[in-house]
């Protein structure tokens, strides 16, 4: 592998931990890698661009949280703007928090295919739910752990490995749709509905207008006029939320029943193993 290309979403930190966790063991082979996250504000412009004659040799690694059973829309979006390229490898990989992990990979592998990818392996990283955060056993605590952290890098090595084999061929995106079939045909029908996005209402007792929530925001969906107003890039991370030195931002629905919902679905569906490398 020459160069190495990861670009990611990570409102709440955890596919941030698995990128670093891939740069690493690419430096540390000293493949030369560039790096997008599109939380910070960084103009992804030089990534494409330099990404638009990547080829054979190179390889685009994207990570995704999983948000109600898909990849999120800074991601997917990311992709669908991408120009198309010639063959060149890709890597898949998302955070799930532990209630089901959908169709996310799929869905990126499909879209990445769409473009002239080839995907060469995948991953899914069981982390910490970024929605239980007041949970005293949020589900996934302490992950992603070090056996997760050693998975991930294993696929690196297997990818390098791969893509110094010529003979070696393209891993079919079927390996990705590994749901139950009823449950992924489900699954996937959410990919043609409009993105859901639960109502916050400002207590303005609380709210000093301190801009929190605007910094805090991975996609600019936040600004103050003078206090938080929302737009439609909001993709329903919850970090405004999560970091609102007040608790002045309100879900309308609840933050306990949210956290029950999600043990029950974690009840139900019961997916296994939690972190799984595809190559
Ligand atoms: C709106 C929302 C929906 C989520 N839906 C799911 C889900 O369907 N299944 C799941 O296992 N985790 C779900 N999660 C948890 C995240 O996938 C998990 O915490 C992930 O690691 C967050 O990634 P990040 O830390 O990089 O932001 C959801 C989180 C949010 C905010």
């Amino acid at each position: 592998m020459k160069t190495a290309f990861i670009v990611y979403c990570s409102p709440a930190g955890s596919t941030g931990h698995v990128a670093r966790v891939i740069a690493d063991a690419l430096e540390e082979r000293s493949i030369s890698i560039h790096l997008l996250d599109l939380g910070a504000g960084q103009d992804p412009s030089p990534f494409i661009a330099l990404l638009k004659t990547a080829d054979a040799d190179d390889c685009l690694f994207v990570g995704s949280p999983v948000y109600r059973d898909v990849a999120v829309p800074p991601v997917m979006k990311f992709v669908a703007g991408l120009p198309v390229v010639n063959n060149c490898p890709a890597v898949p990989f998302v955070t799930w928090g532990g209630a089901i992990s959908g169709i996310a990979l799929w869905q990126m592998g499909k879209a990445l295919q769409e473009k002239g990818f080839s995907l060469v392996g995948a991953a899914k990283v069981l982390a910490v739910h970024c929605m239980m955060w007041q949970s005293d056993h949020p589900v996934g605590q302490g992950h992603p752990d070090a056996d997760d952290d050693r998975q991930v890098r294993s696929l690196v090595s297997m990818v390098i490995e791969r893509m110094s084999t010529s003979t070696a061929k393209p891993m079919p995106l079927s390996d990705l749709d590994y749901q139950p079939e009823a449950m992924g045909a489900d699954f996937k029908k959410k990919m043609d509905q409009p993105w859901m996005i639960i109502p916050k209402t400002i207590d303005g007792e609380r709210c000093t207008q301190c801009g929190t929530c605007e910094t805090v925001c991975p996609i600019g969906a936040v600004a103050l006029d003078p206090g938080p107003i929302f737009n439609a890039r909001c993709f329903d991370c919850f970090k405004c939320v999560r970091e609102c030195p007040e608790d002045a931002i309100v879900p309308a629905v609840s933050l306990e029943k949210m956290v029950a919902m999600i043990r029950k679905r974690v009840e139900v569906f019961d997916e296994r193993p939690p972190t799984r490398i595809f190559f």
